[in-house]
């Protein structure tokens, strides 16, 4: 077999059989083919995209390059829930506890944030004593005990999409529907769990920004999670402006507390209470989606979330005190309100750039060696569609920088926009997307009640 035969193969549009897609996936993972080689292969599938078939090839070569996680010995059915990324998505952080109250065992791996978005491994870090780091017995006797984990990733998982998302991100090639879908699902498929929930965003601050490419990513993630014999839903949620009110780690840990306190912000609450719906569903505790969502929601009315939510900090070596009194996580010395110039409503937050603001302040990482200041961010006043009057605050950034605080207040001036008409308001969730028993995809739009087969690339 033969690189340039591969590349050019791929750069005429044909398929390439898994034989060719190994040879060339593990010899770039080995360092025997250059990254000039990979790159070229990476516009070529970006320009001529993959089939089906060589989409589900590309997630198990991935999926086999490294470790995989092996939680038989965890009790019950272990549901993982992933957010394709997004700004002020603190929903493991409610959503987690939730599905551990009603009986799912949650034993998750998470990430650190990344550029403009978010991680919850550092939101927990955030809370003093904190440890995200626990041995694999610690991590099982955690979710038997406690019902509920999440630690930073172990072991070596997936190291091919490891070296081959750094070289997409350099070479403008992470926009690709197969390379994405093996990207995430490689890694999902690793980390052991039974059944898989996809949050799938879309709007300004997510890869996706219509609508259509999202319910075709997830309806293809959906279809390669159950085709490796674990139940995969997805859910397409909006991400055109930030998911709750904070944005920043111990700011996002703090709204976490409210919601589960059930007096949170309605979108981050509504969503919560979905995804932990269909975690129930998935972990076989209910009998559909919508009894897990009416379970979901009871147990953030009884208060049995934040009761979980208070024995998983403290299994993890938290203090739970910062339950009563947030004053324990760290909080910026130094603080700047971005004020309305203008009477009106607010049609649009953008997203992505006050995700960048946030980034700005500290709270973000640029590289992945950058240490993130666990106490900066932002927190928003309002959301779009309200009706502000000039010198309203819409947003205060914290920081300890004076000078980062005052570049985050200059990002976030334009992600706002205030006008006199009253907008219309995104749904908050578009779309499900699940399979039959013949892994048919089906996409039922919420919003408008219609259903349609997705039609794959
Ligand atoms: N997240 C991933 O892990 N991979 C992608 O390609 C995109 C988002």
């Amino acid at each position: 077999m033969n690189t340039v035969d591969i590349i050019t193969k791929k750069r005429n549009g044909d398929m390439l059989s898994r034989e060719e897609l190994e040879y060339l996936v593990m010899g770039f993972t080995k360092g025997e083919i250059p990254d000039y080689q990979m790159s070229a292969f990476l516009m070529a599938v970006y320009f001529r995209g993959m089939t089906r078939e060589e989409t589900v090839d590309l997630t198990q070569i991935m999926k086999e390059s490294g470790d995989t996680v092996d939680l038989s010995d965890i009790r019950g059915i272990k549901v993982d829930k992933h957010s394709t990324g997004g700004v002020g998505d603190k929903t493991t952080l409610i959503a987690g506890p939730i599905a551990a109250a009603c009986g799912v065992p949650v034993a998750k791996m998470s990430g650190r944030g990344l550029g403009f978005t978010g991680g919850t491994v550092d939101k927990l870090e955030s809370i003093p004593g904190f440890r995200t780091s626990l041995s694999e017995q610690d991590f099982i006797n955690q979710v038997n005990d406690k019902g509920i984990a999440v630690i930073g990733q172990t072991g070596q998982i997936a190291p091919a999409d490891k070296k081959v998302y750094a070289l997409r991100d350099v070479t403008a090639t992470v926009e690709n529907l197969s390379l994405i879908t093996s990207s995430i699902m490689s890694k999902k498929l690793a980390a052991g769990s039974d059944a898989i929930l996809l949050d799938v965003k879309c709007g300004s601050g997510a890869f996706m920004k219509t609508r259509e490419d999202a319910e075709k990513l997830a309806s293809l993630m959906v279809e390669i999670g159950n085709a490796a014999g674990r139940k995969t839903m997805a859910l397409i949620t909006d991400m055109s402006q930030p998911l709750g009110m904070a944005v920043g780690n111990s700011l996002e840990v703090e709204e976490a507390i409210e919601v589960l306190k059930n007096r949170g912000a309605d979108d981050i609450t509504e969503l919560s209470v979905n995804l932990a719906g269909f975690m129930i569903y998935l972990g076989g505790k209910a009998s559909d989606s919508q009894e897990g969502i009416k379970m979901a929601r009871g147990a953030l009315e009884d208060g049995s979330a934040l009761k979980k939510f208070r024995e998983f900090i403290a299994g993890q070596g938290g203090n739970p005190a910062v339950i009563e009194d947030t004053s324990v996580l760290p909080h910026g010395s130094c603080r700047m309100d971005l004020t309305a110039w203008q009477d009106g409503y607010i049609v649009q937050i953008d997203a992505m750039k006050i995700g960048l603001a946030s980034q700005h302040t500290g709270a973000g990482r640029e590289t992945k060696e950058d240490m993130a200041d666990l106490s900066a961010g932002i927190r928003l006043q309002h959301k779009v569609g309200d009706q502000v009057a000039t010198g309203d605050i819409i947003c205060t950034i914290y920081g300890n920088d004076p000078d980062k605080v005052q570049k985050a207040l200059e990002e976030a001036i334009k992600a706002v926009k205030i006008e006199t008409v009253r907008p219309h308001i995104p749904a908050l969730i578009k779309s499900e997307v699940y399979s039959d028993e013949k892994n048919c995809c089906t996409v039922h739009r919420v919003d408008n009640n219609t259903e349609s087969d997705c039609l794959q690339q």
